[in-house]
This record gives structure tokens, C-alpha cells and sequence, in this order.
């Protein structure tokens, strides 16, 4: 039997005297959609960055296909295939989309890059950006610079700079948060459409979007996990439907 994906056990973040998260089992299968709910304050983004190598836990491991990654730094994690959006403060809003994806990519590989500055290396980084932005539905955008591209069209970007690092997992926090309707349907059918072979992890508000995209559905609540299941069975538990669809 191959190693799942990912493996957490036992995860917790302790925050002066405020467990975070708290004991925290996850074990999400290779090729598996996997979203994740709960309240406001539960600890979903608090276990991601614990997860990703953004903050270190207090106690627990973290096993990316089989290899116990807890101590590894966030840049190693990363080459061994876990991505994550950045946060868009890490983009030149000066430059355009294609040039911020076109030095994410010569950053992913920068000896190769410094080795062969030649115009068509140039050339080579430009057409990999395009391809980029195209993968995201930006093609139409290249050349816009960042500061006046809308909102959603950022969040489109950081999805195509994710993407750059070729991740085998990747790790979505609430990538429709702060979208229009209509740029929320764009990004979410965005991410049904990515291949799948890419294990997913997402954080999601809207329940519409996580049980249309999730295979399986965790639930956190006070930084445990209340529930795991499929979206069905999500749906039918009464005690999330008191949190998230009102009263029946
Ligand atoms: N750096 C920090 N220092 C202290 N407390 C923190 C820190 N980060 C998060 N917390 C606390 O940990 C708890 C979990 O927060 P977290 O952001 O993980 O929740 P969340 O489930 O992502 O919530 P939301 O749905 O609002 O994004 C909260 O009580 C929060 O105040
Ligand atoms: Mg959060």
C-alpha cells in the first residue's frame, strides 16, 4: 500500500494558553479533494500554516508521502510538493502579471536561469509565463501591470504562481474569500478543473463551493476534528447543519 499524501497526527499549536489547534489526525490519500470547514476560529488556517512550514507546532508530526517533513523548513517542503498560495503582498504590483509569474519561475530554478541569460532563455521564461497565465484563464491579462488588474484577477495570479511550483499538494485557504459571485464561479470552476492528480487541500466559507469540489469533507471545531466524511454525509449531520445551514 502506497503512503497517503499527507499524514498529520497528533497536531497541535498552542498560542500562549490557547490550543489552536488541538490533536489534530488528518491522513488525505493521493489524488484526493479534501475541504476543509469550520467556524470562524477554528484553527483551519492555523493548521495549513502548521502544515506548510509557516509556523512550527507545539506537538505532533507531518508526513508528505510517506516522509516525516515536521521539521523541515517551509522552502524544502515546497520542493518536495507542497504548494500554497502566496499572499499577494508578495507581488510587484509595478510589474506586470506575466513579468511577476516570470520571476516566480526564474526563482524556482535561478542557477539554470543565471547560467543561460541569452535572449532565448528569455524567451523560453516569457512563453512558460504565458502558458502560466493561461492555465488560470489570465492569458487576456499578460500585460497588465498588477496594481490594475481587479481583485479576482489577483487571486487568479497567485493561483498560476502556485501552480508554478508543479505541487503535488496543493493548499488552497479560501481562495474565493472577497470575490464577486461571478469571479468566485470563475476561480472555483478554476480549481475543479485542475489536474487530478494534484492532491488538494482547501479552506472554504461557502458551502456550495466545498461540497461541489470535495471528495471528502473535515470539519474543525475549537481546533479538533468534530467530523470527516463526504459531502452527503457532511450535510446530513445535524450538528454542522446547526452551524453552517441555519435550522432545518
Ligand atoms: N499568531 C497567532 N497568535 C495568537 N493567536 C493566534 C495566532 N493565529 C491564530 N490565533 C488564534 O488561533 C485561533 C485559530 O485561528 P485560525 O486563524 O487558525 O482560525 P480559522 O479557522 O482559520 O478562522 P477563520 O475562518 O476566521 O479564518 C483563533 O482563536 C486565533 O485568534
Ligand atoms: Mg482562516
Amino acid at each position: 500500500m502506497s503512503a497517503a499524501a499527507l499524514e498529520v497526527s497528533a497536531l497541535a499549536k498552542v498560542f500562549g494558553g490557547l490550543a489552536a489547534v488541538n490533536g489534530v489526525e488528518l491522513t488525505v490519500p493521493a489524488g484526493e479533494r479534501r475541504v476543509l470547514i469550520g467556524p470562524n476560529g477554528a484553527g483551519k488556517t492555523t493548521l495549513f500554516h502548521c502544515i506548510t512550514g509557516t509556523l512550527a507546532p507545539s506537538s505532533g508530526t507531518i508526513a508528505l508521502f510517506g516522509r516525516d517533513v515536521t521539521r523541515l523548513p517551509e522552502h524544502r517542503r515546497t520542493a518536495l510538493g507542497m504548494g500554497r498560495t502566496f499572499q499577494i503582498t508578495n507581488v510587484f504590483p509595478e510589474l506586470t502579471m506575466a513579468e511577476n509569474l516570470a520571476l516566480a519561475i526564474l526563482g524556482t530554478d535561478r542557477r539554470k536561469w543565471v547560467m543561460h541569460r541569452s535572449l532565448a532563455a528569455f524567451a523560453a521564461v516569457r512563453r512558460q509565463a504565458l502558458e502560466g497565465l493561461e492555465r488560470v484563464g489570465l492569458a487576456g491579462r499578460a500585460d497588465e501591470p498588477v496594481k490594475r488588474v481587479s481583485y479576482g484577477e489577483r487571486r487568479q495570479l497567485e493561483l498560476a504562481l502556485a501552480l508554478n511550483t508543479s505541487p503535488k499538494v496543493l493548499f488552497l485557504d479560501e481562495p474565493c474569500a472577497g470575490l464577486s459571485p461571478a469571479e468566485r464561479q470563475r476561480i472555483s470552476r478554476m480549481i475543479a478543473g485542475l489536474p487530478r492528480d494534484i492532491t488538494l487541500l482547501m479552506i472554504e466559507h461557502d458551502m456550495d463551493v466545498a461540497l461541489g469540489l470535495a471528495d471528502r469533507v473535515t470539519v474543525l471545531h475549537q481546533g479538533r476534528v468534530i467530523l470527516e466524511g463526504t459531502p452527503d454525509e457532511v450535510r446530513a449531520n445535524s450538528e454542522v447543519r446547526d452551524v453552517y445551514f441555519g435550522h432545518a
